[in-house]
């Protein structure tokens, strides 16, 4: 766990967690290999790839409708399913508009929507089950921010 965020923790009973201060107005946090944040303070933990050019999710942010958005070039996912709900504003070093290629971009994401782990609110931290096999394919069952 050697990239988490400092003030992150992890269990020998295969959880981790982060304060849920460190959660508030959008900001997210890297636990292990998950991105975990508040949407509609709800918690949740998806992976923290972008599908489109494997920006950290860790630094990206959560925005007002409570998606999670890419630092690099915007893409915004939902954090529910793990789908992709906008695509990349740009690619490479540009940041600017490129509606075809959002759409294209988009398409393909649809197939590889953010893994996601079961979390808790435990106290004054956000809890993720790094052991659980449940929901890891937006099946749906692992009760994260639903
Ligand atoms: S790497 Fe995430 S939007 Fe480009």
């Amino acid at each position: 766990m050697t990239d988490s965020d400092p003030s992150s923790s992890a269990s020998s009973s295969g959880a981790a967690s982060v304060p849920l201060a460190a959660l508030a107005g959008g900001a997210v946090r890297r636990v292990g290999a998950w991105t975990v944040g508040l949407s509609r303070d709800e918690p949740f933990a998806v992976d923290s790839r972008c599908r489109h050019q494997l920006a950290d999710l860790s630094k990206g942010s959560v925005d007002a409708d409570g998606c999670l958005v890419c630092p690099w070039h915007g893409a915004r996912y939902d954090v529910r399913d793990g789908r992709m709900v906008q695509g990349p504003r740009g690619f490479f070093g540009y940041h600017g508009p490129s509606r075809g290629y959002r759409e294209l971009v988009k398409g393909y994401a649809r197939f590889l929507p953010l893994l996601r782990r079961a979390t808790s609110v435990q106290g004054d931290r956000v809890v993720v089950d790094t052991s659980s096999k449940t929901g890891s394919q937006n099946d749906g069952t692992d009760g994260s921010a639903s």
